[in-house]
């Protein structure tokens, strides 16, 4: 079975071939971000145009990478929520005039579940149920996999996400954007202890989170040393964002295992690349004898892999979309 995954949510434009759900043939990843570096974050209607210029030359080539044509596939797997809605209608209207011309089954992915699905190209023994945590530039979730393609979102967040205040933080800091990666980089040489930053008490969902006040207390943490004229240590900042990040993540995360009874734990996401944030829950599942997963580095951020595999489950799953297919710029992995 050979599943065309196409990719355009946000700002990088993707498509890879993956075959029997978990081997990948090829991957294409093509990046805006050097062009939205300039504006501190995404512009939506640039990335829309780029995805408009790039999308057929990175759907070719992971054609030709894994050395098959059209007539060889099975499906075409496209992206359709959530996500920058003018960046979305690309890939989908792109997916859906390739699946017409090829005579193709469209199967309609949704990008969370994408991003779970990471997992099981890196870890070939996992399967549902388990635990989720998602923690990406737009979403902080915790998610019951009750199988390939059936989610319970159990707990998700009340304001910012976790990789919102990453970039936020690391935006104060004046690193570039994405800051996340910086932040993560100069916490390697940093005191995790050296600043004491709010831990979110959130009333109703013990399960949800909120960034809000962590992003909003370093903020103002760098503009009363500014207005003082006194300079804060960046790597001691940093090592105090992500340890506090991190702790915040793997708390809720173990509650959730331990109140729902799973002993099986994943992370994915974006934000899933974080160091901090794969040893912090990496070390407390280990603590609890849980079987913890992440995805290796390049698949936690965007990629066409991730939709591919997911398209290859919802393909087996009977999962459909027609020529009325259209994108959602929010829409839960509860209501799929
Ligand atoms: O999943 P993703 O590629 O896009 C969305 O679906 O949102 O996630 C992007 C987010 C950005 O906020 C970026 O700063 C963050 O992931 N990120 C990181 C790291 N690498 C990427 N955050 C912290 N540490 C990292 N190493
Ligand atoms: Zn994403």
């Amino acid at each position: 079975m050979l599943i065309l995954g196409i990719e355009s949510s946000c700002d990088e434009t993707a498509a890879s071939v993956c075959e029997d759900c978990r081997v990948i043939r090829s991957s294409v990843v093509s990046t805006q971000i050097e062009e939205h570096k300039k504006y501190g974050g995404v512009v939506p209607e640039i990335a829309s145009r780029r995805h408009c210029e790039n999308i057929l030359g990175v759907v070719r080539k992971s054609l030709d990478d894994a050395k098959i044509s059209l007539a060889d596939l099975d499906g075409i797997a496209v992206t359709y929520a959530p996500g920058l809605i003018g960046a979305l209608l690309v890939g989908v209207n792109f997916a859906k005039a390739l699946a017409f011309a090829a005579e193709k089954p469209l199967i309609p992915v949704h990008h969370i579940a994408g991003h779970i699905a990471a997992n099981y190209i890196c870890h070939p023994d996992l399967e549902p149920p388990y635990l989720c945590i998602v923690a990406s530039g737009a979403h902080s979730h915790l998610i019951e996999v009750l199988s390939y393609t059936k989610f319970r979102v159990i707990g998700r967040t009340r304001d910012d996400a976790a990789g919102e205040c990453f970039d936020k933080c690391a935006r104060a800091m004046g690193f570039p954007y994405p800051g996340g990666v910086h932040i993560d980089k100069a916490a390697e040489s940093g005191n995790p202890s050296a600043f004491k930053l709010p831990r979110p008490i959130v009333a109703g969902s013990e399960f949800d989170f909120s960034f809000s006040g962590l992003k909003t207390s370093v903020i103002n943490l760098l503009h009363h040393a500014e207005q003082k004229g006194e300079s804060i240590n960046k790597n001691d900042l940093s090592a105090s964002v992500q340890s506090t990040i991190a702790e915040i993540i793997t708390d809720k995360t173990m509650l959730a295992a331990e109140r729902c009874g799973y002993k099986k734990i994943a992370l994915a996401g974006g934000v899933s690349a974080n160091s901090g944030i794969r040893s912090a829950l990496s070390a407390a599942c280990g603590d609890r004898g849980f079987d913890f997963y992440m995805p290796e580095k390049q698949l936690c951020g965007d990629n066409g892999a991730m939709i591919a595999c997911q398209g290859s489950y919802n393909f087996i799953a009977g999962i459909r979309a027609d020529e009325s297919l259209n994108a959602a710029a929010t829409l839960s992995l509860d209501e799929i």
